[in-house]
């Protein structure tokens, strides 16, 4: 091909909005340079309330999300987790570092998402996640799912990291599975770099996720005063 015939298509631009670099600055200067304080806590109480999900913790990516909630659901070594043909290695690692098999289940041809008529039979006794990927932000047929996952009692991880505000039949992607989680990485649609999200929609785990966050201490309680030393939680 000639030269003047061929062009380029960017895998990704990252989005930047002008105010980066003062922000970032502001932080510097106030001396919270590590996170947590003002700009973490307006990022946590803006996506509670715009996605209206009882928690929202922001993690240094959305692979780091995925790391939580395997703890979260105590995934042991033998535990089955199902998880789409198709996806990016977090989706998998996340689990088979704590010992899990992967089932791999096949995606669909129209949406590259999982194919919801094939999950049943892969449902075992040692199932204990189910993480439907929706992949490029097209949301996967949930209604489906979630009522296979309802039916064995298995709880369902989102792994969004495509589709922050995505909807699916006008409900925000990311508020059907007990977590889901967001990647603010510098090739998606939101962006801080490197980042991500944990969207905790069963409150019965958020005090366990604020531990595990903190590194195994009650931290998260301490800066709130409620308690008054910080110990390993
Ligand atoms: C589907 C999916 N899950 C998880 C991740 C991991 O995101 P992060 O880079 O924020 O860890 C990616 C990254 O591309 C992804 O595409």
């Amino acid at each position: 091909m000639s030269k003047k015939n061929t062009y380029e298509i960017n895998f990704n631009r990252p989005t930047i909005v002008g105010k980066e670099l003062y922000y970032i600055s502001q932080a510097i200067h106030e001396g919270y340079s590590a996170g947590d304080a003002a700009f973490t806590k307006k990022c946590h109480a803006y996506l509670e309330q715009a996605l209206n999900v009882p928690r929202v913790l922001l993690t240094t990516s959305c692979t780091h999300a995925l790391e939580m909630t395997a703890l979260l659901l105590e995934i042991q070594p033998g535990d089955e987790v199902i998880v789409p043909s198709f996806t990016f290695v977090s989706t998998v690692n996340a689990f088979v570092l704590r010992g899990a098999k992967p089932v791999c289940i096949d995606v669909r041809p129209d949406t590259l998402n999982l194919d919801e008529t094939k999950l049943e039979q892969l449902i075992t006794e040692r199932t204990r996640a189910i993480v439907p990927v929706h992949y490029a932000g097209v949301g996967c047929e949930i209604d489906t799912i979630g009522a296979i996952a309802a039916k064995y009692n298995i709880p369902l991880v989102e792994d969004n990291a495509h589709g922050l505000f995505g909807k699916y039949k006008g409900r925000f992607l990311g508020t059907f599975g007990a977590f889901a989680t967001q990647s603010f990485h510098e090739t998606k649609n939101f962006i801080c770099g490197e980042g991500g999200a944990l969207l905790i929609n069963d409150p019965a785990f958020i005090e366990r996720a604020e531990i595990i966050r903190e590194k195994g201490t009650n931290r998260s309680r301490f800066f709130r005063g409620q308690v008054r030393q910080v110990y390993l939680g």
